[in-house]
């Protein structure tokens, strides 16, 4: 069977739209109606006039497009695609970290649960966390969730002092600052480009900070240079459709593997397979209590009126 336009066929027939993130395979970015970073996939989950949204993504990104289109049917490839950034964050621990500071706004990063959501006042991404941030009075605390090195890079940036929550994200994590630095040796004119969930270590060296979809605008403002790419390694497919001319090297990571770069085990659990298996079965799908929505929805909504 041709699983292409077996896709086509049923997402016509269906009235269904693909959403895809930039850390999915190649296959899936290249099927997809829109491929972007966390916030437009958000966008384009709230203004989309689908009845099935297909979310080639990881859990909490559908969660997101449920929460925004409650009558709508949202289905994920595989349930297994979670994140170990959103399951460092449980929703009763941080339900007692909240209560244990009161008098904090709390401004959870969209890489967490609907539950979590639903403890929020506002909601970011990393392509608009510094906005964010700065939208609150300066001498109001924050609570700023789950992601420490986010919140770490946003407090230098902001000269904050934000109490941050202990989370992180393995895939930016694995990255080598000595193997990042000996590739850098053997291309001095590379320019490092990083995610703001890598470590501070790797952040001191990038000469650009930002989201998936903000990585990609750099490298396609200076398409003649080079660059050392410090996020998951499917970025590159659409850095190199994009801008073919640019050479990009994936920053090496600290395990001694031949592939040397930093790929989202949950992320590639998700196949045009089981994309086709999906849709066609219209299952599995993503639910949210209506409780947890109502809640979840307010947070995402300011974001969203904010960006
Ligand atoms: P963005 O694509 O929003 O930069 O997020 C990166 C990420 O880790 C998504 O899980
Ligand atoms: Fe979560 Fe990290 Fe994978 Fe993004 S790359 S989905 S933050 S585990």
């Amino acid at each position: 069977m041709d699983l292409k336009k077996a896709i086509h066929n049923l997402k016509k027939e269906k009235n269904a739209v693909i959403l895809a993130h930039y850390y999915q395979y190649p296959e899936i970015q290249n099927i997809a109606d829109y491929v972007g970073d966390s916030l437009g996939l958000s966008q384009k989950a709230a203004e989309t006039d689908a009845d099935i949204i297909v979310f080639a993504g990881v859990h909490f990104m559908a969660e997101t497009a449920k929460i925004l289109n409650p009558e709508k049917m949202v289905v994920l490839p595989d349930l297994n695609a979670g994140c170990s950034l959103a399951d460092s964050c449980p929703p009763e621990a941080f339900e007692k970290f909240i209560e244990a500071h009161p008098g904090h706004t709390v401004i959870t990063y969209v890489n967490c649960s609907a539950e979590v959501k639903a403890l929020t006042d506002i909601v970011c991404t990393s392509s608009n966390a510094l906005k964010i941030v700065e939208s609150i009075p300066k001498d109001q605390p924050i609570i700023f969730a789950p992601d420490r090195n986010l919140g770490k890079y946003i407090n230098k940036k902001t000269g904050r002092d934000m109490l941050l929550w202990d989370g992180s994200c393995v895939v930016h994590e694995a990255f080598s600052l000595e193997k990042l630095l000996q590739v850098y040796k053997k291309n001095p004119n590379a320019l490092i480009i990083a995610h703001p969930e890598s470590e501070e270590h790797i952040l001191k060296t990038a000469t650009y900070i930002g989201s998936t979809a903000g990585m990609i605008n750099f490298v396609k403002q200076n398409p003649k240079e080079k660059f050392i790419v410090a996020t998951e390694a499917g970025i590159l497919h659409q850095m190199k459709k994009e801008v073919p001319e640019a050479e990009l090297i994936p920053a090496p990571t600290q395990e001694d593997n031949t592939c040397a770069c930093s790929e989202c085990a949950y992320m590639k659990v998700n196949t045009l397979q089981k994309l086709y298996d999906c849709l066609l079965n219209e299952s599995p799908q993503i639910e949210v209590s209506k409780e947890i929505r109502e809640r979840a929805l307010i947070p995402i909504q300011r974001m969203l009126d904010l960006s």
